[in-house]
């Protein structure tokens, strides 16, 4: 069944969202609201089947799904005094904001916490959704590969790694591109061979997914080669658990921390 969508919030990363669903097949209805209407025009302008309303009961009236999209302090005014009918499905990806927390805003609808990033956009996300709905997996798996966790907790350590590292692969990339350039290659064979030998470790990662990561490593390491040799260094550095660390912080962030 061809879904109706509506999105609160037409902020950054509902562009990705709608860009997503666009080059997904466009076949869904797209109602948008947000606080500052000329934001979702400029959406709507570049997506055929997107429309803007000007109230949010008006976008979220007909709508089988409802996307909340503004950012997670901002969810209880976006959502005061809607009313919203028992059989919609309310999907919040505002980060942080609990099922709990967003059920007290729906009255009988289902809510639904949901996490794509940004490669929604070309319909490549990790999405995880809890709990499980099979309307909401409908709508969301035309933005990449869904994966539904069980508690909070896990939640939020899956935001950690799946909204937090992907962002922070970008630094990194960044990194490795410019110290390649600076050995004398060209800069975009640089920033090419960059994404490619991480492609190229992910698209080997899935195919071998019955392989603890640990086996591959020791396949690929020959014991006093180059790659033990590089990290080697890594480990000396303190790399591996400086990762790990970033992600406790990022979990005691989404907790409440600073
Ligand atoms: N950025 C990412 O890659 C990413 C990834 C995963 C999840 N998220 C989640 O996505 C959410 C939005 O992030 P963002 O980066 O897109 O922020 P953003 O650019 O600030 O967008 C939020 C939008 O919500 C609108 N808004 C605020 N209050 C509203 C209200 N009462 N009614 C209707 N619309 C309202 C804002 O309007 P104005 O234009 O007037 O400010 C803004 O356009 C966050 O909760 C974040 O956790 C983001």
């Amino acid at each position: 069944m061809t879904q109706t969508v509506c999105i609160i919030g037409v902020g950054h990363f509902a562009t990705y969202l709608v860009a997503g669903f666009e080059s997904a097949g466009g076949t869904m209805a797209l109602r948008l609201f947000s606080r500052t209407p000329q934001r979702a025009e400029r959406v709507a302008a570049r997506h055929p089947h997107a429309e803007v309303f000007e109230t949010p009961q008006a976008a979220i009236d007909g709508a089988s799904v409802v996307i909340v999209a503004t950012r997670p302090a901002d969810v209880e005014t976006a959502l005061a005094g809607l009313e919203f009918a028992d059989d919609q499905v309310v999907v919040s990806v505002a980060a942080g904001v609990t099922l709990e927390r967003l059920k007290r805003l729906i009255d009988g609808a289902t809510a639904v916490r949901a996490l794509p990033v940004a490669c929604a956009a070309i319909n490549k996300s990790p999405i995880l959704m809890m709990p499980e709905n099979a309307t909401a997996r409908a709508v969301l798996e035309q933005l990449g590969r869904v994966y539904v966790l069980a508690t909070e907790d896990q939640f939020t350590a899956g935001t950690a790694l799946v909204g937090a590292f992907y962002a922070m692969m970008f630094p990194l990339m960044d990194h490795l591109a410019v110290w390649t350039a600076a050995q004398g290659l060209d800069d975009d064979l640089a920033r090419a061979l960059v994404v490619e030998t991480i492609s190229g470790a992910s698209a080997m990662a899935e195919h071998d997914r019955h392989l603890p990561f640990k086996d591959i490593w020791t396949s690929l390491a020959v014991p006093g080669g180059i790659s033990e040799r590089g990290m080697s260094e890594v480990e000396k550095a303190g790399g591996l658990a400086a990762w790990s660390g970033a992600l406790d912080a990022v979990v005691g962030k989404l907790k409440g921390g600073h």
